[in-house]
């Protein structure tokens, strides 16, 4: 059996190849597994703005894996400007989602490694950045697995928001990395996920990873989860994050506030688990994280057929924000900071 298996961990969502940005199309999940291939920049773009990838990590990998392909297109056209040209590819991709921070830190983490470099092709030093991006990116994984799983109890139950696996990220996942390596470890008996309308990527993307990992789980409509937890069963809350503010405060999937807020209700713990790249110092607090506003029809229309009547309107949010008092742990790869606040996240940034 190969490690990835032992951590019921097979799926991979973002891949290269030499036709280009591989990702498996996350809009046809569960019921049809199809890749689409990308191989310019315009193309990246709209594959993160219309969820073909999402998940914050995810998408910041897929836009350092963007940046490869811009290079190298703006290097052919114009070997000397290249430099000077790729600055609009930078905004290109940093204009596909304005919630994740994890894609304004991959755009940045390229811009800087771009400057470093000398004359000449680009394409293979690129390359090797964004595949770097994407290596850290699963090893934060799978350091946070396990430092998370060490706060789980044996034989809990838990509730997860949204979809945090693979899918979301470079590999293994954030809060779903949690609980892969807390079931690989004998703590998690069984896993409760919300459906998480309007995309719906519990139902159709964590139920999926759980499944296909062997994994006990067991779907809710989100107006349940309150329920769920006054039965007394369910031990933690464990969600991942768009953007955490210096003082704790965490930006997620819409939904994730009200979970916090019932979890408090009834005892049950909350923990949200994001590598340091989804971490934004430069926000004092929640209110100051961009939130995503998407299309109404998203909330008018459910798998393409509408179910609401002609005449309403729909607010649609994408995210939410969930004040560090609500949180119990933030798990990152640099270690677990409990009831976060300002002066414990610096710590933890080190700085
Ligand atoms: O709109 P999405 O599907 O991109 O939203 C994803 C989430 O909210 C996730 O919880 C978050 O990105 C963390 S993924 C490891």
């Amino acid at each position: 059996m190969s490690d990835q298996q032992i951590l019921h961990d097979r799926i991979r969502a973002v891949e290269w190849s030499e036709a280009g940005l591989k990702l498996l199309d996350q809009r046809l999940l569960p019921m049809l597994k199809q890749w689409v291939t990308l191989r310019d920049v315009e193309g990246v773009a709209n594959a993160i703005r219309d969820m073909v990838v999402r998940g914050a990590p995810a998408i910041g990998v897929t836009a350092a894996y963007g940046m490869v392909l811009a290079g190298r297109a703006r290097y052919v056209a114009s070997p000397r400007s290249w430099k000077q040209d790729i600055e609009a590819d930078l905004q290109t991709l940093a204009q596909s989602r304005p919630t994740a921070v994890n894609l304004f830190w991959a755009l940045e983490r390229m811009k800087v490694f771009i400057a470093t470099l000398p004359e000449g092709d680009p394409g293979v030093a690129l390359l090797e950045e964004a595949t770097r991006i994407h290596d850290e990116d699963i090893a934060a994984n799978r350091r946070m697995g396990a430092l998370g799983a060490e706060l789980i109890k044996s034989d809990s139950v838990v509730l997860t928001h949204c979809n945090t696996g693979s899918l979301a990220t470079g590999g293994f996942g954030t809060a779903l990395g949690v609980i892969r390596a807390a079931y690989g470890a004998g703590k998690i008996r069984h896993v409760y996920a919300d459906e998480t309308r309007p995309w719906l990527q519990g139902a159709r993307l964590t139920a999926w990873e759980l499944v296909e990992d062997e994994i006990p789980v067991t779907l809710i409509a989100d107006s349940a989860a309150a329920s769920l937890m006054r039965q007394g069963q369910v031990k933690w809350v464990i969600v991942g994050s768009d953007r955490i503010a210096a003082n704790g405060d965490v930006a997620n999937k819409i939904g994730t506030y009200s979970l916090a807020v019932i979890a408090r209700h009834h005892g049950v713990k909350f923990m949200v688990v994001a590598p340091t790249t989804t971490v934004d110092m430069n926000l004092s607090s929640g209110d100051q994280i961009p939130i995503e506003e998407r299309a109404e029809e998203e909330v008018l229309s459910l798998v393409g057929q509408r179910i609401a009547p002609q005449g309403v309107r729909a607010w649609n949010p994408s995210f939410d924000v969930t004040p560090a008092a609500l949180v119990d742990a933030i798990v990152t790869e640099r270690g677990v900071v409990l009831a976060p606040d300002v002066a414990k996240m610096r710590k933890m940034m080190g700085g």
